[in-house]
């Protein structure tokens, strides 16, 4: 991917626009996304099937802001879904509900019904009971529901334990060795139209042997259903194609190796692909700024305290994830680096975005950028301590804007209430914060 976040003149720019610039206009700590990487992302993934019956699905769990949606929905994706509120931020950027597939283990019959008056796609069914709930919900509609069941391979995807998710034991999906008895049961049962297979592992996967062991299962699967008489014309192959996040790591798979793969093992079956990438696609097209509040030494060690933390940015915490960092301002040529903890004001030890990282030398007010903030990082951002969910700005070329406002306190405790007896005067109206 072309680097969107590059030094020019010694000041990172996003694109064309100086990163500082934005925290002036801003302030911070903010999210920047940079459309030219969206698009490179986007474009690079698909050329990579072309030519093949093939459908992308932007699993938009990893950054559903409205406008990165509308920028890849733009671009002809379409998005994976796993709740009503994202099916319902989908359909706002204009994501049409024909490009629209419904994942996950806990959908409600008040989300299925939605789904299903949609006109989705495709909803991936994750259980026994949930088959049995979507036949129910669909024939009560009178409508019949465009299915997949979800299978899971029994695959080792050789990523963190907590984003694994196609070994046995997981919750999610249908053990595949119990898959044809299910697909059999679906295939009598009213409101079900059976049009698929899907699989997804796990997510940022750094090899193609985990995805190629899954997708044989699945094509050996579907190969049998065909045999039971079920009309098997789809396979949703699921997201998990990792990105760099630490370049002295070495480089997960391209598209085009992944999508060889792909090819030699489905070109045969005559199936509609379908992919659900969400990382792949947004991972690498975002920052997340942050100034140096402090520089605090203390028992030989220094941290850096910036004004971003955990609840803007888990993964570190949650996932020992490695985020690569920068000074905003280019540090002068020959400026040492030395360890440094980079921590964050919430107060939890496991606040901290990186633990002895070499950075060079930086002062109070300077800027830290903290990249590869697109994926997995404003979407599971909390208020914890009470602080404000941070703005997200998205970038293209010499322009940007504000996609994502940050809130006022006010807003932060609108929806709170004081109940009746600690406050009778009130109405049950909290006070308006100062
Ligand atoms: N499809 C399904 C059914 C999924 O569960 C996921 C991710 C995807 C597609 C997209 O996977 P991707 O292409 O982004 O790897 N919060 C974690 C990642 C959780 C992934 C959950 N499922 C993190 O920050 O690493």
């Amino acid at each position: 991917m072309t680097d969107p976040f590059q030094h020019r003149g010694g000041a990172l720019h996003a694109e064309g626009v100086p990163v500082a610039r934005i925290a002036a206009s801003v302030g911070t700590p903010f999210y920047v996304y940079s459309t030219a990487a969206l698009v490179e992302q986007y474009r690079g993934f698909a050329a990579a099937f072309a030519g093949v019956d093939a459908r992308i699905h932007y699993a938009m769990k990893a950054n559903s802001n409205i406008a990165v949606l509308k920028t890849l929905a733009d671009l002809g994706a379409g998005a994976d879904v796993v709740s009503e509120g994202e099916l319902r931020l989908a359909l706002a950027a204009g994501v049409p509900p024909q490009r629209i597939v419904f994942s996950g283990v806990g959908k409600t019959d008040a989300e299925l019904a939605f789904a299903l008056n949609t006109g989705i796609y495709q909803i991936n069914v994750e259980s026994e009971p949930e088959l049995e709930a979507l036949s129910r919900v669909a024939s009560g509609l009178g409508k019949t529901a465009p299915i997949t069941i979800r299978v899971n391979p029994d695959v080792d995807p050789e990523t963190h334990a907590k984003i694994s998710t196609g070994y046995s034991g997981t919750k999610f999906g249908v053990p595949w060795t119990d898959a044809p008895r299910l697909y059999k049961k679906a295939a009598g049962l009213a409101g079900i139209d059976v049009v698929g297979v899907d699989v997804h592992i796990g997510s940022q996967l750094t090899k193609l042997e985990p995805f190629e062991t899954a997708f044989r299962r699945v094509a050996g699967l579907i190969g049998k259903l065909r045999t039971l008489g079920l009309n098997i014309r789809r396979a949703d192959l699921g997201g998990g194609l990792g990105i760099v996040y630490d370049s002295t790591n070495g480089a997960p798979p391209d598209p085009a190796s992944y999508a060889a793969m792909v090819k030699r093992i489905f070109a045969p079956l005559n199936v509609q692909v379908m992919f659900e990438p969400g990382r792949y696609l947004v991972g690498n097209a975002g920052l997340l700024v942050g100034s140096v509040i402090y520089v605090k030494e203390a028992d030989g060690k220094t941290f850096y305290i910036i004004d971003a933390a955990m609840n803007d940015l888990i993964r570190p915490s949650l996932y020992d994830a490695y985020h690569a960092m920068e000074p905003v301002k280019q540090p002068a040529a020959g400026a040492g680096l030395k360890p440094v903890d980079v921590a964050g004001p919430v107060c939890e030890t496991g606040d901290l975005l990186a633990a002895d990282r070499p950075l060079p030398p930086m002062a109070a007010g300077d800027l830290l950028a903290i990249r590869s903030g697109g994926a997995y990082a404003a979407v599971m951002a909390s208020t914890y301590n009470a602080r404000p969910l941070v703005p997200e700005v998205l970038v293209n070329g010499e322009e940007f804007a504000v996609v994502r406002r940050r809130p006022t306190y006010e807003e932060m405790s609108r929806l709170e209430a004081l109940p009746p007896w600690l406050e009778p005067a009130s109405g049950g109206r909290a006070k308006a914060l100062p």
